[in-house]
């Protein structure tokens, strides 16, 4: 978590830091900070938001520079306050640093520096890093990014930092390893940031740094080194994004017009990759590894959150079309088994960020035992899809809003790409099978704006009249069971209700015991497969006088008797009916939320990418 931005050229750095940090906050707003080289090398740093710090600063006349580097915390090493906010000064006061990441071995090295004379003002393990730094330089007599490398040499953790100097106003040092670190490269000037979203709007030129590479910017120029201190040519991209994408658009919250992207992002999950007309499905990821897919043994999937919950859904759909068994892990638990794990196994890391720090390492661990390994993800040129063999992009474009929505829908439709072209590879599916399959995936867009055009007003009515329960119960069956599980982390998610998603036959098993009249139970309920059954938990409620809301097929006439509202969704195929039903429960968290206050974009305690584990 936090997001760490630096500027060097003709701009106000100033200004193109604050923004950049605005840009940067979905990472974590505990405190945020910038120093500039101003006359002297100054620091300002304030606890709560970006917007709190610009505050702060409006009648400060002296912000003139073009150089500087800011941060925006997610606390991990002491509270946040303004002491703990980053930058974090040298002993000297001639340096200054951005970290994002977690120093392991922080306690150590602060002994050894406490014992070699050095004061700390913050708890945090970040100023532990300039302080080495400092004392590295001081001893070895050496240049900025020679210490910052042999510091690195003794940091053990994970890290994006970039170091501001004094002696030199032309000087950025930046470093990686396990964080993200992007540089972009204008005319006469450079961005540093942890993903692209700061730079973009300046330039679309980038060079996206490897772990263990150290970047120095002087002069006007860029260089890059590894730490063994082996020089590096820069791989420059060009960034495949637009402002308007990581703008409101008028919305009022990102997330909200993320929800409402779905039906462009789903769509752009799909381009050039189905054609229902000719009978076409490819995924270019997967093509070089079709054979190991077809005979592997097994497929374990790897996430968080909701991206676990997308791997649930998986689960379903590879068993089913592919008859390959999977199992889908905590990536964080996941790591710190003992798994077993072989060449003959296939896992699947799915992360909306690219960065999630525990489906990173579970990604290393299931490598070291020689499983192929494949990314669906949505950040280009995150950590995660570099880190993996092969995989698909989602495609669905930045996801700002702390809680994910259309980034659930676009993993949902990949993997069931994959699932349909294994599937066929493997004879598991019949060609008119495959062929029904692929014209029901192509005419999911469409029914997610016809859903988002019918529910939207009801599902706010809704919120409004639940707004106030302690308590929400999520019950699905089948591919819907998973959806129960995101509905519910949605609402806890932004909303700071209490939520549980729960199949809906082992609702008997317990949490029966919680409905009384004041229990809002949400019932996941279209015309599937196991639609009967769920008819009879939805009467097994309603004896026990709880109040039914219900994701119902339009033309659903048995259900709407038993609920107090229904919404409408279309028909689809029941393996695709999760990215439809999902849409209304993304809707009814953000519209409760909404009613209460709560800052949807931004709630409380949590951040998009969990870069620490
Ligand atoms: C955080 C985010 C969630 C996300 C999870 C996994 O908790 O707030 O929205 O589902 O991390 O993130 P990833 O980027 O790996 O999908």
């Amino acid at each position: 978590m936090c997001g760490i931005v630096a500027y060097v050229g003709h701009r106000q750095a100033y200004q193109v830091i604050i923004n950049g940090l605005k840009r940067l906050e979905y990472r974590g707003y505990d405190s945020a900070g910038i120093a500039l080289l101003n006359g002297g090398l100054n620091v300002y740093k304030k606890k709560g938001k970006v917007a709190d710090l610009e505050a702060s600063l409006k009648n400060e006349g002296h912000l003139n520079s073009h150089i500087g580097i800011g941060h925006t915390r997610w606390a991990t090493h002491g509270e946040p306050n303004d002491t703990n906010a980053h930058p974090h000064y040298s002993a000297n006061k001639n340096m200054a640093i951005i970290h994002n990441g977690i120093i392991e071995n922080y306690a150590s090295l602060k002994q050894d520096l406490i014992s070699k004379g050095h004061t700390f003002q913050s708890e945090t393990d970040s100023e532990v890093f300039i302080h080495l730094i400092e004392h590295i330089k001081d001893y070895e007599k050496c240049s900025l990014d020679e210490a910052v490398r042999l510091a690195m040499t003794q940091v053990v953790g994970a890290y994006a930092i970039v170091v501001i100097s004094k002696e030199d106003s032309t000087q950025l040092v930046a470093a990686r390893k396990g964080s993200p670190l992007v540089v972009g490269v204008g005319e006469g000037e450079y961005f540093l940031a942890s993903d692209a979203t700061p730079i973009v709007e300046y330039t679309k030129k980038v060079v996206y740094l490897n772990d263990h590479e150290v970047v120095v910017i002087r002069g006007g120029e860029l260089h890059i080194r590894t730490v063994e201190d082996l020089p590096i040519t820069p791989y420059i991209q060009t960034l495949d994004m637009e402002l308007t994408q990581i703008e409101k658009g008028g919305y009022k919250h990102f997330m909200l017009k993320e929800i409402f992207e779905q039906p462009k992002s789903l769509r752009d999950s799909m381009r050039g990759r189905i054609n229902a007309d000719k009978n076409h499905l490819v995924l270019g990821g997967l093509i070089e590894y079709q054979q190991r897919l077809m005979n592997a043994q097994r497929i374990v999937i790897v996430g968080c959150g909701t991206s676990w919950h997308a791997g649930l859904v998986a689960e379903y759909l590879f068993e089913e079309f592919a008859r390959i068994p999977v199992e889908v892990e905590y990536a964080s638990e996941f790591r710190y088994r003992n798994p077993v794990i072989n060449e003959n196994d296939i896992v699947i890391a799915i992360s909306q960020s690219g960065e999630t720090a525990d489906t990173l390492a579970a990604i290393e661990l299931a490598k070291s035992k020689g499983a192929i390994i494949f990314g669906v993800c949505n950040v280009v040129g995150s950590s995660i899809p570099r880190a993996t063999h092969s995989g698909a992009y989602i495609h669905a474009g930045p996801e700002i809003g702390v809680a994910s929505t259309k980034a659930f829908t676009g993993q949902v439709t990949v993997l069931a790409m994959m699932a349909l072209i294994i599937g066929r590879a493997k004879g598991t599916i019949t060609e008119s099978k495959f062929q029904e399959m692929i014209t029901e995936l192509s005419s999911i867009p469409d029914k997610v704006e016809h859903i988002l055009k019918t529910t939207d007003e009801q599902v706010r009515y809704i919120a409004e009249e639940f707004k106030d329960a302690k308590n929400f119960l999520y019950l699905g069956r089948g591919y819907n069971f998973p959806v129960a599980l995101e509905g519910a982390l949605k609402l806890k998610e932004i909303s700071y209700i209490h939520a549980e998603g729960y199949p809906a036959a082992e609702m008997k098993h317990g949490p029966i015991a919680l409905i009384d009249e004041q229990m809002p139970v949400v019932f996941i309920a279209p015309k599937d497969s196991s639609y009967e059954k769920i008819v009879s938990n939805i009467q097994e409620i309603k004896a026990r006088k709880g109040r039914i809301i219900a994701v119902v097929t339009e033309g659903d006439t048995e259900i709407s008797r038993l609920s107090e509202f229904t919404i409408n969704v279309p028909q689809i195929h029941e393996a695709f009916s999760p990215i439809l039903t999902v849409v209304p429960l993304q809707l009814l968290s953000y519209h409760v939320a909404v009613s209460l206050g709560k800052d949807v974009d931004q709630p409380r305690n949590l951040a998009k990418a969990v870069t620490v584990e």
